[in-house]
C-alpha cells in the first residue's frame, strides 16, 4: 500500500462504517480479459491487506468493487443490471456497504457521471489509470458524504508495480506492457487503456522471480499487443528477448503469453517459441475476419494471406502447437461473401479454439459511424453458423488426442470429487484427470481416455 498513514486512517473509517462486523468481508467482481483480472488481484491484496476476508459472493460482502469492461455491449449491461441488484442490499445494510466500480468502462466519456447521478449508492468510481491509488481513493470514499470520482486521462504513476493476491496456486499473471497503439476501427481499446506503455524488463523479470519463489510453476505474461513488446522502451529489447530472458528463470515451468497481433509478429518469436525450454507452444493469434475486405475495414494491417504465412511457419516451427484466435461477425458491411471467408479460414486452420463474437458497436470508434451496419438477427445466424462450425474443429482436434500421454499443470481439484484435477496441456487444452494426491501447481504426465468440445478427459498415468 501507498503508505502507512493512508492505511491507518482507513482502518479508523472502516473501524466506525462496519462496527460490529465480525469478519469483513470484501468481493471483486471482474468482467473482461485476463488484463482486467490481474489488476483485481491488485485490488484484492489491497482489501486483503486492510483485514478483509475475499469472498466471491458481492451480495455477502461488506466491500465490493466492480472491474468493469466496455469491449463488447454485452459486458456493459451486465455491470449495470450486477450494480443496480446491490442498492437494496445496501439498503438493508443500513447503508454499510461500501461499493466501487473501476475499469475500462469509467475512462469512457459520461460514464462516471452517468453512475454518479443514476447510481448514487456507489461510493466510489475509478479508472484504471489510477488504479495504484486505490487506497487513497477508498480513503477519499469513506471521507465523502457522495460518490467519490476519480478518473484520469493519462497515468502518473506505475500500475504495474503493486502487488497481487494471486487466485490461483498455479498460474500467475504478470503484466508486460499496457496500452494499444493499432486502433482497430472496431476496438476501444486505445481509447481506454491509452498507448502502449512497456514495463522496464528487470521490472517484470523480477516480478517473474518472486513468483517463481512462491512455487507458483506457470506464468501469463500479459498485454494488448504483446509483439510490440520494448519498442517504446529504446536499448534494443524485444518481446522475443524478454521472453529467452524469462525462459532462463529457475523454477517457471511454463511460460504463456496473450495478445499477439499478427501484424507485429516476427519469425524470431515463432523461433524463440520452438526452441524455449519453458515457452509453451500455444499461440493465441485473433484474425478477427478471413475477408481482405473486412480486415481493410477494420485497419488490422494484414491480409488473410500475410496470417496464413504465419501460421503455416508456426506449425512448420512447432507442429503441435495450439492455436487459437479470435472473430468477428457482423462488422459493417460484412456480406455472406466476405463471412463465407471467414469459414472458410477457420475451416482451414483447424484452431484448438476460437473465440467468436458478435460486432458491437462501440461509441467514438470509427466503425460505429460505417454506414451498412449489420442486423442483429444477421449477426446472431453468422454467429450460430461459426459456432457450429469451430465447435466441430474443436471436437475432431481434441478427439486426435485420445490415447495421447501428455504433461498436464494440474490447476485446480475439482469441488465436487478431490481425485478430479483440472490442468493444461503444454498447448492449452483443458483437461480434467483423475489423480490421488496430486497437489495443484504440479506437472504429471496424463493418458488422454476421452474428449468433447470443451475438454479432454484422462487419467493419471
Ligand atoms: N465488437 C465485438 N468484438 C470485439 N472485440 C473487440 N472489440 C469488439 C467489438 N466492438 C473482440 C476482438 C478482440 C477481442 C478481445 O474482443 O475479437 O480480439
Ligand atoms: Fe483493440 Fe486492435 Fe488494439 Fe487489440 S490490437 S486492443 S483489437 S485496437
Amino acid at each position: 500500500m501507498e503508505n502507512k498513514e493512508i492505511k491507518e486512517q482507513i482502518c479508523v473509517l472502516l473501524d466506525q462504517r462496519l462496527a460490529g462486523v465480525p469478519e469483513r468481508k470484501a468481493c471483486v467482481v471482474t468482467y473482461g480479459c485476463q488484463m482486467n483480472a490481474c489488476d483485481s488481484e491488485k485490488l484484492a491484496a489491497v482489501l486483503r491487506e486492510l483485514g478483509f476476508v475475499l469472498t466471491e459472493e458481492a451480495r455477502a460482502a461488506d466491500l465490493v468493487i466492480f472491474n468493469t469492461c466496455c469491449v463488447r455491449d454485452h459486458a456493459e449491461k451486465r455491470v449495470y443490471g450486477n450494480v443496480g441488484a446491490l442498492r437494496k442490499i445496501k439498503e438493508a445494510s443500513g447503508g454499510r456497504m461500501i461499493i466501487g466500480v473501476c475499469g475500462c468502462m469509467m475512462q469512457q466519456k459520461g460514464v462516471a457521471e452517468h453512475i454518479r447521478t443514476r447510481y448514487p449508492f456507489v461510493d466510489m468510481v475509478f479508472g484504471t489509470h489510477n488504479l495504484h491509488e486505490f487506497a487513497s481513493i477508498l480513503l477519499a470514499a469513506l471521507e465523502s458524504e457522495r460518490t467519490f470520482v476519480d478518473v484520469r486521462e493519462k497515468e502518473d504513476g506505475c500500475v504495474h508495480e503493486m502487488p497481487a493476491e494471486r487466485k490461483s496456486l498455479s498460474t500467475a499473471y504478470v503484466t508486460i506492457m499496457q496500452g494499444c497503439n493499432n486502433f482497430c476501427t472496431y476496438c476501444v481499446v486505445p481509447y481506454v487503456r491509452g498507448r502502449e506503455r512497456s514495463r522496464e524488463t528487470e521490472r517484470v523479470l523480477d516480478e517473474i522471480r518472486g513468483v517463481a519463489a512462491t512455487g507458483c510453476r506457470e506464468i501469463m505474461l500479459l498485454g494488448q499487443n504483446v509483439n510490440s513488446y520494448g519498442k517504446d522502451l529504446g536499448g534494443g529489447v524485444n518481446f522475443a528477448a524478454l521472453l529467452r530472458q524469462a525462459d532462463r528463470i529457475k523454477g517457471i515451468e511454463r511460460i504463456r503469453f496473450m495478445t499477439s497481433h499478427p501484424k507485429d509478429l516476427s519469425d524470431e518469436l515463432l523461433e524463440t517459441m520452438a526452441a524455449g525450454r519453458h515457452i509453451c507452444r500455444q499461440l493465441h493469434l485473433p484474425v478477427q475476419s478471413g475477408s481482405d475486405r473486412i480486415l481493410k475495414k477494420m485497419n488490422r494491417g494484414y491480409t488473410r494471406a500475410d496470417y496464413l504465412t504465419i501460421i503455416e511457419k508456426a506449425r512448420r516451427l512447432m507442429p503441435e502447437a495450439g492455436l487459437s484466435t479470435d472473430i468477428i461477425v457482423g462488422f459493417p458491411g460484412e456480406t455472406e461473401d466476405d463471412f463465407a471467408a471467414t469459414e472458410s479460414l477457420l475451416a482451414e486452420v483447424r484452431y484448438t479454439n476460437a473465440f467468436l463474437f458478435k460486432y458491437s458497436p462501440r461509441r467514438g470508434t470509427p466503425a460505429a459511424a460505417m454506414p451498412d451496419q449489420i442486423p442483429e438477427e444477421v449477426k446472431q445466424e453468422r454467429h450460430a453458423r461459426v459456432m457450429a462450425l469451430q465447435n466441430a474443429v474443436t471436437a475432431e482436434v481434441n478427439a486426435r488426442l485420445i490415447g495421447r500421454e501428455l504433461p498436464v499443470l494440474a490447476e485446480s481439484v475439482s469441488k465436487k470429487n478431490d481425485r478430479m484435477l483440472s490442468g493444461r496441456t503444454d498447448s492449452g487444452i483443458l483437461v480434467n484427470f483423475s489423480a490421488d494426491g496430486v497437489e495443484p501447481g504440479t506437472i504429471v504426465p496424463v493418458r488422454i481416455t476421452g474428449a468433447t468440445v470443451s475438454a479432454l478427459r484422462g487419467e493419471r498415468v
